[in-house]
């Protein structure tokens, strides 16, 4: 837990507590560790969903293995949470394995969110899987996993 903002992290903690969110999703939120670009990334790929937030995700990619993954979020706290989350999940995986990742994989990292910010999930699997087609397409079709 980060305490680094004082009271102004408490008031946030206790507002989306009674929201419905977990302490592991608000932890996702706070610490926002895997917020951010990397430099010359090997894709980055945006999308923007239907209630008009946008995720933008860096992959760095060596052998078919995701090395590291970051990711920029115009978004809610749920937006965030998942993307943190997701980012943890995938980083390290193939190719292949980062495929299978389904919005349930992300929900129980969390461990709790709001029923009306599913959708937020959602948005981060789906820029995720962009992100890999992407990656694939532009690299050709024969790169593969291990
Ligand atoms: Fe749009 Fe959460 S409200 S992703």
């Amino acid at each position: 837990m980060s305490e680094t903002n004082g009271n102004d992290s408490n008031d946030i903690r206790k507002l989306l507590t009674s929201s419905g969110y977990s302490e592991k999703a608000i932890n996702y939120f706070l610490e926002k560790k895997n917020l951010g670009s990397i430099p010359n990334a090997d894709q980055v790929s945006e999308l923007t969903g239907t209630c008009g937030d946008t995720m933008k995700v860096y992959l760095r990619v060596e052998d078919g293995r995701i090395k590291d993954a970051k990711i920029q979020v115009l978004g809610c706290p749920g937006a965030v949470a998942s993307a943190m989350a997701a980012m943890d999940f995938i980083k390290g995986k193939t190719l292949e394995e980062a495929q299978r990742l389904k919005d349930r994989d992300i929900f129980r990292m969390l461990e709790d969110i709001p029923d009306q910010k599913t959708h937020c999930i959602r948005l981060t699997n789906k820029t995720i899987q962009k992100a890999i087609e992407e990656y694939r397409s532009n690299n050709g079709k024969n790169v593969k996993g291990k």
